[in-house]
């Protein structure tokens, strides 16, 4: 079985996540997301997401192609989850491009970054709604 791994916020879930996932999904046949939690949003990314942790987990565990969802607490983490879930394949959207490359070689997973769906991200949608 081929696992594959993302990370991510995902608040306010929207088509540009969905699209993320669906073509995660298709490197494996387990899809895991280390979903960020409310406090490493806050401390680390200076990010107050609008839905809590457990609101985001539970909207991600209802999509098809997510297996399991757990927890992003540090920067740290990827290399340990890596290993610790047997992950054949790292991915993110490009917006990540190249920061993560080190991955391949502190572990045995292939790094892939994904071409961000266009026009849509959560910054933009709590922009035009003012929230
Ligand atoms: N993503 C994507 N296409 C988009 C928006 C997000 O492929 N239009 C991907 C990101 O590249 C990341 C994952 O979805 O791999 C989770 O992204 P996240 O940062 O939670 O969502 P954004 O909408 O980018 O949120 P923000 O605007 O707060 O950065």
């Amino acid at each position: 079985m081929k696992r594959v791994i993302t990370y991510g916020t995902f608040d306010l879930l929207h088509y540009g996540h969905i699209n993320l996932l669906r073509r995660a999904k298709e490197y494996g046949d387990y899809l895991i997301v280390g979903l960020s939690t409310d406090e490493f949003n806050w401390d680390e990314k200076q990010k107050k997401s609008y839905f809590s942790y457990e609101k985001r987990k539970q909207l991600l565990e209802a999509i098809r192609y997510v297996d399991l969802v757990i927890p992003e607490t540090g920067w740290e983490q990827k290399t340990t989850d890596i290993k610790e879930y047997h992950i054949d394949t790292f991915v993110m959207g490009d917006d990540w491009s190249g920061k993560f490359d080190y991955l391949e070689s502190k572990t045995d997973a292939q790094v892939i970054y994904l071409p961000r769906t266009p026009e849509i991200s959560t910054s933009q949608i709590k922009k035009d709604l003012k929230i």
